[in-house]
């Protein structure tokens, strides 16, 4: 097996290859003066079963197409197979038609990547787990949960209680909260669809450090809505914690004034807030096929 480092997610790639003890291609990228993408494979990959390693957060547009040019071209230049580990999926938040006329972004996406000859691909908490049984092409979900409740323990918070959001929260909180031997609890949410605004719901869950736990934080605005919902039920502590920390415009700004002690995040998306990392659970994942 052959790893190759997509431009997108260097860092995480060298991690993986580290664990895997497997060399890792590295790709020419560079951008014409239009700001289209340049892509050149430097090695030979003929008959190489190949894994990329590229994320999708963003700039998305970007990344998306820097991975279709990867993936046709490794399939171009004789590659056996090409599969891909795209840590941060993009478009998942688009997966079906909210308002009449809307396009359908994420299954356009797996469309695509299934044309282009792609064999699977693997991500972490992907955002709507039901398309999966739906996509053309195989997607392996790994759960970024393990080593973010392992990271929390290292910490030794005193008794924390760890809150999440909607129904798929509740099954991130459970999972956190049962590492860690403590409460878990899940609020209700809606968003405005035209506005963006979220309003949360919870019932009591007593406490004075809360671990909120979100697959992503992207404007913040359910992160913030949740913090100040804790901190009106007297939590002293509040560690706003996700898997993919997108942190878009001001967010960071928002989520420590709405009273977050510290924000924590996973290396799926490069971010100044990472403090641990899922290398491990997709290297885990990558040994059961290619050893
Ligand atoms: C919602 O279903 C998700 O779990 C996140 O809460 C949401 O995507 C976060 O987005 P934002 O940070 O923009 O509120």
């Amino acid at each position: 097996m052959e790893l190759v480092a997509g431009p997108s997610s260097l860092e995480i790639a060298y991690k993986i290859s580290n664990i895997l003890k497997a060399d890792l291609i590295e790709v020419e990228q560079k951008f014409f003066p239009d700001s289209e993408s340049y892509i050149r494979i430097k090695k030979s990959v003929k008959n190489e079963d190949v894994v990329i390693i590229q994320g999708m957060h963003p700039p998305q547009d970007t990344h998306i197409i820097q991975t279709f040019l990867l993936i046709d071209t490794l399939l171009d230049l004789g590659a056996s197979s090409v599969e891909l580990v795209s840590p941060y999926l993009a478009y998942t938040r688009q997966d079906k038609r909210f308002l009449d006329g809307e396009a359908v972004s994420f299954k356009t996406l797996l469309k695509i990547l299934h044309k282009l000859g792609l064999k699977k691909t693997y991500t972490v908490n992907i955002h709507c787990p039901w398309i999966i049984q739906e996509s053309p092409t195989p997607i392996i979900d790994l759960r970024g949960e393990k080593p973010l409740a392992a990271h929390i323990k290292e910490h030794r918070f005193s008794k924390p209680v760890v809150i999440s959001v909607g129904k798929k929260g509740l099954d991130m909180a459970k999972m956190v909260a049962e590492q860690l031997g403590v409460e878990y609890a899940s609020a209700q949410s809606e968003r405005d669809r035209v506005t963006g605004q979220v309003k949360v719901e919870l019932d009591g869950l007593p406490g004075i450090e809360a671990i909120v736990v979100d697959d992503i934080i992207s404007t913040g605005g359910t992160m913030v809505e949740l913090i100040k919902l804790l901190k009106r039920r007297g939590f002293k502590k509040i560690y706003a914690t996700c898997i993919h920390a997108l942190l878009v415009g001001n967010a960071v700004e928002r989520i420590f004034n709405a009273g977050a002690d510290r924000i924590i995040a996973s290396d799926t998306v490069p971010n100044r807030f990472t403090e641990y990392t899922v290398a491990g659970i997709i290297s885990e994942e990558l040994k059961k096929k290619y050893g």
